[in-house]
């Protein structure tokens, strides 16, 4: 065991020191690329880069300029906070294009640089949760057992790289993952009328979920029932 954690210890700093710092992000939130340090030195100049080439930020102390720039596309257009003070740079509203490295020089008596790896994640929609009227119907005319269970389905529309999930209270009943974009995801449950059971439907990705309360008297009418609504 400690054998294995000097390993894991060893990789993670190979990590941040090749790839800088990882930041993830939902599309339409802000992130801030933190320079480092609280205020910038008197004599220093301040560079940010987009994707290695791409300069996005300048800052020259001494010269008091303090420039942005709309960078490959426009697509940094509006986007971009340069903190006078500290170099740090957001970005606002950000999209899956504002994703990739960015980095950060400081240039004077004493050089460095920063580098920061940015991912941006969809936004989740919420889940949708039906019921399957078309099973409904065919069961009308057949068997009993199947007309004490309400057959639901649980949709999201437009996804990549989520998951999924059933939950009966806290514990997981089934779930389903995409990695590629995907059109549409479902994922059916079958309750009885009567249940009294709290049932959730949970898609998540990385960083954030979202959830949709199943309520059985809404949802589950009986056959007859369902007919008349139709
Ligand atoms: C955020 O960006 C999107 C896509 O570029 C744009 O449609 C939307 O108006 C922007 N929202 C705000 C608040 O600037
Ligand atoms: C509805 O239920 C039937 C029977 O169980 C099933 O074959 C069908 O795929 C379901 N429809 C949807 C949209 O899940
Ligand atoms: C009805 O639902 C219960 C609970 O999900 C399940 O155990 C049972 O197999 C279902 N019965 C039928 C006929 O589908
Ligand atoms: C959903 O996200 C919240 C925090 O945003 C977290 O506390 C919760 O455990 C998450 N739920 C699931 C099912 O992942």
């Amino acid at each position: 065991q400690i054998v294995e954690l000097s390993i894991c210890e060893c990789c993670h700093r190979h990590v941040i020191g090749v790839f800088g710092e990882s930041l993830s992000v939902t599309e339409g939130d802000s992130v801030t690329l933190h320079s480092g340090v609280t205020e910038i030195h008197e004599d220093n100049n301040i560079l940010w880069k987009f994707a290695r080439k791409s300069q996005i930020a300048k800052i020259k102390k001494k010269k008091q300029i303090f420039s942005t720039y709309d960078g490959p596309d426009e697509r940094f257009r509006d986007r971009l906070k340069l903190d006078n003070q500290t170099g740090s740079l957001t970005i606002t509203n950000i999209t899956t294009q504002h994703a990739g490295h960015y980095q950060l020089e400081i240039r004077g008596a004493k050089k460095s640089s920063k580098t920061f790896s940015v991912s941006v994640y969809a936004r989740l929609s919420v889940p949708v949760i039906s019921s399957n009227f078309s099973n409904c119907s065919s069961s009308s005319s057949s068997s009993s057992s199947s007309q004490q269970n309400c057959s639901l389905l649980c949709s999201v529309v437009n996804v990549g790289h989520v998951t999924l999930s059933w939950y009966k209270g806290n514990s997981l009943l089934s779930s389903i993952s995409v990695s590629d974009l995907s059109i549409s995801l479902s994922l059916p449950l079958e309750v009885e009328y009567q249940d009294k059971n709290t049932y959730s439907c949970v898609i998540n990705n990385h960083i954030s979920n979202q959830t949709t309360h199943l309520d059985i008297t809404q949802l589950c009418h009986t056959c007859s029932g369902t007919a008349e609504l139709i």
